[in-house]
């Protein structure tokens, strides 16, 4: 049985539906009910949904064998998993933002609120600028506004959410998508089910381009 953590959500949504075309399918999971976990004996998989943020915390540790995870946690946790597969789902980007009149002038420590204090600490750090780092957990946009930080690093998908608090973004980082991502060992122990899934999946991603 293959164990696989799906981020919950809208984005999992759209990764189950890329996992059941490409042939492992496990119709409970479409029940309306709050069960976490769902089987197909028959196709060999085994899903659960868990927090985006955690699934790579399951599969470093083994209790998932593959999972998706997004570009920006693999990034700021830098786990230890392999990345197999670039999904093409869930694509945004990492960005500094800030209010529309805002320029560094590169004299002061910058603030800089976010939840990718990692991510954040490497991009100025290859810049050779200080920082100051303020961890937020959610609505980094209120920062600026109300002068907790210079600029934000944050994630900007359709840029609605800079756009309505008057902010916009200032330069880009990285671009993110969704990553399937595997264990370790249980890429050697497990392989040949692995790499089956993963060459289906792959003609997923190709016929949704
Ligand atoms: C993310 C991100 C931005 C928003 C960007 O927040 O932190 O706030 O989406 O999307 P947009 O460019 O399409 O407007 P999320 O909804 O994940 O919640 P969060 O505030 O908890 O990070």
């Amino acid at each position: 049985m293959l164990n696989v953590a799906l981020p919950k959500g809208r984005l999992g949504e759209k990764v189950y539906a890329m996992f059941e075309a490409a042939g492992y399918e496990c119709p409970s999971i479409k029940e309306n009910n709050r069960k976490l976990i769902f089987e197909n004996e028959e196709r060999g998989v085994r899903y659960f949904w868990v927090k985006p943020s955690d699934v790579a915390i399951y599969v470093e540790r083994g209790a998932a064998d593959i999972g998706v995870a997004g570009k920006d946690i693999l990034l700021e946790y830098a786990p230890d998993v392999y990345e197999l597969l670039d999904l093409n789902l869930g694509k945004c980007r990492m960005a500094v933002a800030a209010p529309n009149e805002f320029h560094d002038d590169g004299q002061k420590t910058l603030k800089v609120a976010t939840k990718f204090t990692n991510i954040a600490a490497d991009y100025y750090a290859s810049l050779g600028r200080e920082i100051d780092i303020i961890k937020l957990n959610g609505s980094i946009e209120i920062a600026p506004i109300l002068k907790l930080s210079d600029v934000i690093v944050d994630i900007v998908e359709t840029g609605t959410t800079l756009k309505e608090n008057n902010l916009e973004v200032k330069s880009e980082i990285v671009p993110i998508s969704a990553r399937l991502i595997a264990n370790k060992s249980s890429f050697k122990f497990k392989g040949d089910d692995i790499e089956k899934i993963v060459e289906s999946i792959k003609k997923q991603v190709q016929a949704n381009d």
